[in-house]
């Protein structure tokens, strides 16, 4: 269940990927703290299935809208951003959250599935952070924040693309920090541990790779060592309030401490 509050009481944000999986989980809980919110995505219902996020929202009393989007396309972000912005008046909270992943050896891979996972992985949140700093720029606040992983800082075999883009985000996270800080704009990210998603399904029957997550897990929350998509929303939830507004170019862990070791 999504926590209830005020906390982003009168704010307007934007998330990527929100149809599905952490950004469903992020969505929810920024509207949960009183945030009108905008989901940008490629489907408008999670793949699993139920009701799709902005009727989620809506169902609770909150703001939302749902605008069909490809973080991978210009035009699509542009419009994303410019739809958002003639709807809710402003955007205070920008999390570019939208990502895949292809599982394949080096030799498997093409240089043409290597290419899409950087245009939906790193290039859908250059435009995100471009389109969504165009309007932070002119109000002199905002929050961005980027869903890199824990694959930013280690790797497994056989996701190279993907361990490659999630190291980029975090270096232009840092980038833009720096370039946005005197605008007094926060440019952060989160880094989720294995998190139970569609994006993880393909793992969940893969009896030895999950003993060994298991086992490197320390953490466990009600049984499970897995993260939820609730467990990032309240951490997005930090990083789009007040609280942090000390914080820029830093990347927040929530991996039930699998980095630990
Ligand atoms: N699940 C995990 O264990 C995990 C761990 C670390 C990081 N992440 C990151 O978190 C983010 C969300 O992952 P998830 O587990 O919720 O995945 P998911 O597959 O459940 O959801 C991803 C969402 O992004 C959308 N999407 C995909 N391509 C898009 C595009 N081109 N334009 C717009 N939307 C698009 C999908 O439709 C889907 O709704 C990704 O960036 C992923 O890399 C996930």
């Amino acid at each position: 269940m999504t926590e209830k509050g005020s906390r982003l009481e009168g704010k307007v944000a934007i998330v990527t990927g929100g149809s599905s999986g952490i950004g469903r989980g992020v969505a929810l809980s920024l509207a949960g703290q009183g945030a009108a919110v905008v989901v940008g995505d490629i489907i408008k219902a999670p793949r699993e299935g139920g009701r799709d996020t902005v009727s989620e929202i809506q169902a609770s009393g909150g703001k939302g809208l749902f605008i069909e989007t490809d973080v991978a396309q210009e035009r699509s972000i542009v419009n994303l951003v410019d739809s958002a912005v003639k709807h809710f008046g402003k955007l205070d909270i920008m999390v570019n959250n939208a990502g895949i992943n292809i599982i394949k050896t080096v030799h498997e891979l093409t240089g043409e599935e290597f290419a899409r996972i950087m245009d939906i992985n790193v290039k859908g949140v250059f435009l995100g952070c471009k389109y969504a700093l165009e309007h932070m720029t002119k109000q002199n606040s905002g929050k961005i924040i980027n869903m890199a992983s824990n694959f930013s800082f280690t790797a497994l075999g056989n996701i190279c693309a993907y361990v490659t883009s999630k190291a980029a985000v975090l270096g232009m996270t840092k980038a833009l920090a720096i370039e946005f800080a005197p605008l007094g704009i926060n440019v952060n990210a989160i880094c989720p541990g294995a998190t139970k998603t569609e994006f993880t399904r393909p793992f969940w029957g893969n009896t030895s790779g999950m003993e060994e997550l298991e086992k490197r897990t320390p953490l466990r929350k009600n049984g499970e060592f897995m993260v939820s998509p609730s467990d990032i929303g309240k951490t997005a939830v930090f990083l789009a309030s007040d609280d942090s507004d000390m914080m820029t170019g830093t990347s927040i862990l929530v991996d039930g401490g699998w980095n630990a070791w």
